[in-house]
């Protein structure tokens, strides 16, 4: 049972990151958003690693949820404007419902932080019953976006699920 929520959601994180993927940088994001999750005591039944690649990126975003099942998938870095920055397109091709309110709170948060928060082009949107969230690359950011949705997961969660316990979150 999670400590905070009465539901164990199961979830996902993929580090979106050439240099990590290749060795070349430690990926701190990754476990900073397992910790997170953990305090709620939530599962990341799933994490990898994959360069800022469109194919790999679906690749797994499919597979994590139409295969695993996975209540939501985090995933941090690609969201900028670098050139190679793709996370925003690759999510968008898989997902079949947006959830641009997840988004619009993150950036609203954000922007009180650093107003390079407006640099994100972060998207958020369903995929079967799978919640799919972009999060910014550094531990920081990652951590601080998550925390805006962390408080509505379990709520998006059984309104995904149909469980009927999500009619008393209204
Ligand atoms: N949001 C928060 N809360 N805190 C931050 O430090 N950094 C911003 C932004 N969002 C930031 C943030 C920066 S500098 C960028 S470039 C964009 O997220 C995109 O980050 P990414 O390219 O690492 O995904």
């Amino acid at each position: 049972m999670s400590k905070k929520t009465g539901v164990i959601l199961q979830c996902g994180i993929l580090t979106i990151s050439d240099r990590s993927a290749r060795g070349g940088r430690p990926d701190l994001s990754g476990p900073a958003l397992e910790e997170a999750i953990k305090n709620q005591g939530w599962k990341s039944v799933q994490t990898m690693i994959v360069p800022d690649d469109l194919e790999a990126i679906q690749n797994i975003l499919i597979n994590w949820s139409d295969v695993h099942n996975l209540d939501f998938i985090l995933t941090t870095g690609g969201t900028g404007f670098a050139q190679r920055d793709i996370t925003p397109e690759a999510t968008l091709g898989v997902i079949q419902r947006l959830a641009p309110g997840l988004t619009e709170a993150m950036r609203a948060a954000s922007i009180q932080v650093t107003s390079h928060a407006m640099l994100s082009r972060a998207v958020a949107g369903i995929r079967g019953k799978t919640l799919i969230i972009n999060l910014p690359g550094s531990p920081k950011a990652a951590k601080e976006n998550l925390e805006t949705v962390l408080p509505v997961l379990s709520h998006a969660v059984e309104l995904l699920r149909d469980d009927p316990k999500s009619e008393a979150g209204h």
